[in-house]
């Protein structure tokens, strides 16, 4: 049995519990892989590698699968092979080929039904040429598109592309970020998909939810003794979602300053992860039931205080042309979210996220209260925590206080220490689109946002972006490599964090 196979079967057992959108159907028909927008940055760097590794490891097989490449560019198939080549690592140059032989291009637009006619006679030519019966084949499009053109896109499908009967086949489309601007924006955007297709075929991606440690929330908090008794408000301080990036908008200002960084990481990404640290039990590991459980805790969330939000701009970031010279747009925020639930009320989640910092990591901090009582408190250098290094050198580690060996009684800080790249030595993390590209094959939306989700994360954050918006807040300048506007760190500790003086988590080196 080759390795590929071996993780087929395993993920298959993991997963008896999910349900898909044909719950009962064999999954058996041709599949069609569509990369709309396929000479674009994203599928470039992202969809099409993700597609690579998953046919190195097995489970893409030339036997059924087939891969289209869709945008307006005019370009031969050996030209869109020859453009992705370079993204293709880590791999013999043979395999590489293979499977650069499995993709198509079709040139067209996005909103006349011309070029996806022509993408539909593509995929059925290749459907019958594998014997596929009409009705059970499966048709995946990936957006590696802007926003504003999801609608026509959309229609198109609909009209031209989808899988004709319900033999067990099916038609899925994957979107991605940014879902709009504002509440209003998204919801009207929503609407416009929600009325060609079903929640059931609608992929919405937030990436972050494909990272091994994000994946690894629930286990952890539900499957570990150790975790029940203590994840509330009795014991818990606080909770830091961080998100720090050692660069600028670099090539990408045009397309920042209109979001910032509150839409682009905050309002999704570490909401996500929010999610999963504050929710309650799911009754199950159905989709349906882990969302529904998110859903809760994004309803619970108070509206923003203005004073618990910092927000921050690095020096330097206007002098990008394609940035606007008055910019008052955040590429720095830390900001106190409040859950009004029997688990979390007073419990300060912070939720932080900059770029060009002095350093680049993603991290979830869960922050103890003190020891009641504590016979050891002149000594203690700092409190428990708990914490979860999504990357770069996937951990998860907890704080604690110990003896200092020696013949002396004096206490140190120290740490539980299981450190992926340590522990996991022969096994290589998956990339997040790989996963979720999986998972969306499958019929698996646990890791995919909802739309009652989607607008409920809006809700939160839609008063504060439009006060940035209309000028009423501003951000602070701050040096780039530093570690933001100093009045972050205020913040962190008016909202009760304690930070441990004199000891750093050093992560292993192999
Ligand atoms: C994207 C943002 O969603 O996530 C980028 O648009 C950001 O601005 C990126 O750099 C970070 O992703 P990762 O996986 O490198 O943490």
């Amino acid at each position: 049995m080759g390795s590929g196979q071996w993780l087929v079967e395993k993920r298959a057992t993991f997963r008896s519990d999910s349900f898909s959108d044909n719950d009962n159907a064999p999954e058996t028909g041709c599949l069609s892989i569509v990369v709309l927008g396929a000479s674009g940055d994203l599928a470039k760097k992202k969809t099409f590698p993700a597609l690579f590794n998953l046919y190195r490891q097995g489970f893409l097989t030339s036997n059924d699968v087939h891969i289209f490449g869709y945008a307006r560019t005019k370009i031969s198939d050996d030209q869109l092979r020859s453009r992705i080549r370079g993204y293709l690592t880590g791999s013999k140059e043979e395999e590489v080929s293979d499977f650069l032989q499995l993709i198509k291009y079709v040139s067209g637009t996005y909103d006349t039904e011309e070029g996806f006619q022509l993408l539909d006679k593509e995929i059925s030519e290749h459907e019958f040429s594998k014997g596929s019966v009409e009705g059970s084949s499966r048709r995946l499009f990936y957006f590696a598109l802007p926003p504003s053109v999801y609608p026509s896109v959309c229609r198109m499908i609909k009209r031209c592309c989808m899988n004709k009967s319900d033999l067990g086949g099916w038609t899925r489309i994957v979107v991605e970020k940014p879902f709009g601007k504002d509440l209003d924006s998204s919801e009207e955007l929503s609407t416009q998909i929600g009325e060609l297709f079903d929640e059931s075929q609608i992929y919405r991606i937030d990436h972050y939810l494909g990272k091994e440690l994000v994946q690894n929330l629930l286990v952890l908090r539900f499957a570990n003794r150790f975790f029940l008794p203590l994840w509330n408000r009795d014991n818990i301080a606080n909770v830091q979602i961080v998100f720090r990036e050692d660069f600028g908008t670099e090539g990408r200002g045009g397309y920042f300053d209109e979001y910032g960084i509150v839409r682009d990481i905050i309002q999704n990404h570490l909401l996500q992860v929010l999610c999963l640290v504050a929710m309650e039990k799911p009754v199950s590991l159905k989709p349906e039931h882990i969302r529904d459980e998110k859903v809760k805790v994004l309803q619970s969330v108070l509206p923003i205080n203005y004073d618990e939000v910092v927000l921050g701009q690095y020096d330097g970031y206007r002098d990008d042309p394609t940035v606007p010279d008055h910019s008052n747009t955040p590429t720095f925020a830390t900001m106190v979210l409040h859950i009004h639930n029997e688990r979390w009320e007073g419990v300060p989640f912070i939720l932080k996220a900059g770029k060009a910092l002095s350093s680049r990591k993603a991290e979830i901090r869960v922050q103890f209260k003190d020891v009641p009582g504590d016979i050891y408190k002149c000594q203690r250098q700092g409190r428990n925590e708990f914490v979860i290094r999504l990357q770069p050198s996937e951990a998860i580690y907890m704080k604690l206080t110990v003896k200092q060996p020696g013949l002396e009684m004096s206490t140190v800080q120290s740490e539980l220490d299981l450190s992926y790249g340590q522990r996991y030595q022969n096994i290589t993390i998956p990339e997040a689109y790989e996963r979720l590209i999986l998972d969306t094959i499958r019929g698996d939306q646990q890791h995919f946002v909802r739309r009652d989700e989607l607008k409920a994360a809006w809700q939160i954050f839609t008063p504060l972006l439009h006060s940035i918006d209309n000028g009423e807040l501003k951000p602070q300048i701050y040096k780039p490599g530093s570690r933001g506007p100093a009045e972050a760190d205020e913040l962190l500790a008016k909202a009760g964090y304690v930070q441990t003086h004199g000891y750093i988590w050093i992560p292993p080196t192999l």
